[in-house]
């Protein structure tokens, strides 16, 4: 019978070994899949060498690609504002992207973000599972879709398993929640309020869970 690898998380399978300083500069040369092409470098995640939380988004914006830093951009002032909100210390905690590479296409002179791919995601679970084994976090934090399929395959999904705390495959705790790219698509309208209301309650689980 053929193994069905859907519920696999591909950030446990295999994966990196080293300190932080050495995967960052061996992902810095990565060619595990095509992506390293046309961004401009690697956005490895940063943040404390022993955080007790790891965020993960989808893959860095436009802006993390020419900085070279995660959650740099608009998604990212988004989620600053709601980790205040909720009491969470952005300083302390370690982002990263499930893929480390910008993936976009060129419209004239904009870059506009593509979703990375099931296999762009499974190859740079390298990357994603070995911050992971080096960061030793308490809690994991998949923000979006392409985050909760790299830390657990299609066992969950954003819409049926958000805002409740799980158990990823390496014994850590995990929490899912949407990706603040969502509350930027139309800021008036009154869903996207609520939804950012619903994402900080989400948010300050975090810090319920780390004191609890
Ligand atoms: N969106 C992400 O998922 N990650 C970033 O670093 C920036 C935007």
């Amino acid at each position: 019978m053929p193994r069905d690898i859907s519920s696999v998380s591909p950030a446990f399978i295999e994966h990196a070994h080293g300190t932080g300083a050495q995967m960052r500069a061996d992902a810095s040369k990565c060619r595990r899949c095509d992506l390293y092409r046309d961004a401009t470098q690697v956005v490895f995640g940063e943040g404390p060498d022993k955080p007790r939380v790891v965020l993960v988004g989808e893959q860095p914006g436009d802006r993390e690609d020419r900085i070279g830093r995660p959650f740099v951009g608009p998604a990212g002032r988004v989620l600053d504002s709601c980790l205040a909100e909720a009491g969470v210390d952005r300083s302390a905690c370690y982002l990263t992207n499930a893929v480390k590479h910008f993936k976009f296409s060129q419209r004239g002179k904009r870059r506009i973000h593509k979703k990375p791919n099931v296999g762009e995601v499974r190859q740079c679970a390298w990357w994603l599972g070995g911050e992971i084994e080096w960061l030793e976090p308490t809690l994991l934090v998949a923000l979006g879709a392409t985050a909760t399929f790299a830390l657990f395959g299609r066992r969950y999904t954003v819409m049926a398993d958000r805002g409740r705390i799980l158990k990823a495959d390496n014994g850590a705790a995990a929490l899912i929640t949407v990706h603040p790219s969502s509350l930027l698509r139309n800021p008036a309208r009154s869903e996207v309020l609520q939804e950012r209301i619903r994402f900080i309650s989400e948010l300050t689980l975090i810090t319920r869970f780390l004191t609890a």
